[in-house]
């Protein structure tokens, strides 16, 4: 059973269901979460509705995904008895702190947040944005203070929205006279974003260089040997580039043995050591780390009734929590509501 909030910290952490979670989702917070729902109050935000704001032409995908993500989480230790996992679509009060938010951010604000600003260039919308992508943003915003979370683990990407989440808390505050809503602190994770399969620094689904958490052994192999080296090392016998070598990049951050790799490294950067030997190293990493998560994930889909009373229970937890802070707020403004 759920104690009521055990610990002070208040951590909501989310992501949008676009896809299956990757290796980059599982070095990146993933990890963090699991070790997090120990010593703090952890909620975990399904974020269908924001998956919408650029996706809104395909929401069966956006569905579809909700369930394949839960699965991920599951398989890869987060617990239900300790972390809340809830559905965002399923909480109607986030929608109504999204609503009111508006009116305590300008547009001017809202295409300078850099966050923002890059997502417009990278996906080309110009000014044909949708205006739930502008504004998605402000329903982060209601995100973190609908759930009063004072800790947000992100990607350094991701910095300009709990700063403009703060900004919104303030006018807020200041509006009403006095700390109604609580100003959040990022946490960022300690290992960096971990870079695609081929080299580049943003991993992505369409783009094939980004590791599924579900990978069968023959999808881990496969992804492994295509992986990026270094273009240089030809013969065995040539010394090696360890920087932006992506096996070593992988090595670092899943292999458990660092004394081994840093000999490794030493042994490539002098020459002598193939490319083959490196791979077939990381492979075994990535096995013992990916078999047992396979394995859970198999397990927990055999009971998709047990998965879907999961986020039920979940969200209905947090859909009280949420309106009870709706109505906080509301309380505060003096909205007439009709209440
Ligand atoms: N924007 C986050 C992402 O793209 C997902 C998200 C939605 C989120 N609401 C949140 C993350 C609240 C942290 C807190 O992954």
């Amino acid at each position: 059973m759920h104690p009521a909030a055990p610990f002070s910290q208040t951590i909501l952490t989310g992501d949008r269901p676009t896809g299956p979670l990757h290796l980059g989702h599982y070095a990146g917070s993933l990890q963090n979460r699991v070790r997090l729902q120990d010593t703090h109050t952890q909620y975990i935000l399904l974020a269908d509705t924001q998956a919408l704001t650029d996706n809104a032409h395909d929401p069966g995908k956006i569905r579809k995904n909700v369930l394949e993500v839960a699965l991920d989480y599951l398989a890869a230790g987060i617990d239900p008895d300790r972390s809340t996992i809830c559905v965002q679509s399923g909480l109607p009060a986030l929608a109504e702190l999204t609503l009111l938010y508006m009116n305590f951010v300008t547009v001017a604000r809202l295409e300078r947040n850099p966050t923002i600003k890059d997502e417009i260039r990278a996906r080309g919308f110009g000014r044909d944005i949708p205006a739930g992508f502008l504004c998605y943003p402000v329903a982060q915003a209601a995100d973190i203070t609908g759930f009063g979370a004072t800790l947000v683990p992100v990607g350094e990407d991701q910095l300009p929205l709990i700063e403009q989440t703060n900004e919104i808390v303030r006018r807020l505050n200041h509006q009403i006279g006095k700390p109604v809503l609580l100003e959040a602190e990022a946490l960022v994770s300690k290992t960096g974003r971990l870079p695609g399969t081929d080299g580049k620094t943003k991993m992505s689904k369409s783009q094939g260089n980004a590791i599924p958490l579900s990978s069968s052994p023959e999808m881990l192999r496969q992804f492994v040997r295509q992986m990026y080296t270094d273009p240089n090392h030809i013969h065995v016998s040539d010394p090696g580039q360890v920087e932006g070598n992506v096996v070593f990049t992988y090595l670092d951050a899943f292999d458990p043995d660092a004394q081994a790799v840093a000999d490794l490294k030493a042994h490539y950067r002098r020459g002598g050591l193939g490319d083959a030997v490196l791979k077939a190293r990381l492979s075994g990493v990535l096995e013992t780390l990916v078999g047992p998560i396979r394995e859970r994930r198999m397990e927990i889909s055999s009971r998709p009734g047990d998965v879907f009373d999961m986020l039920r229970d979940g969200t209905a937890r947090a859909r009280r929590l949420t309106q009870e802070r709706m109505d906080v707020l509301a309380g505060a403004l003096g909205l007439f509501r009709c209440a």
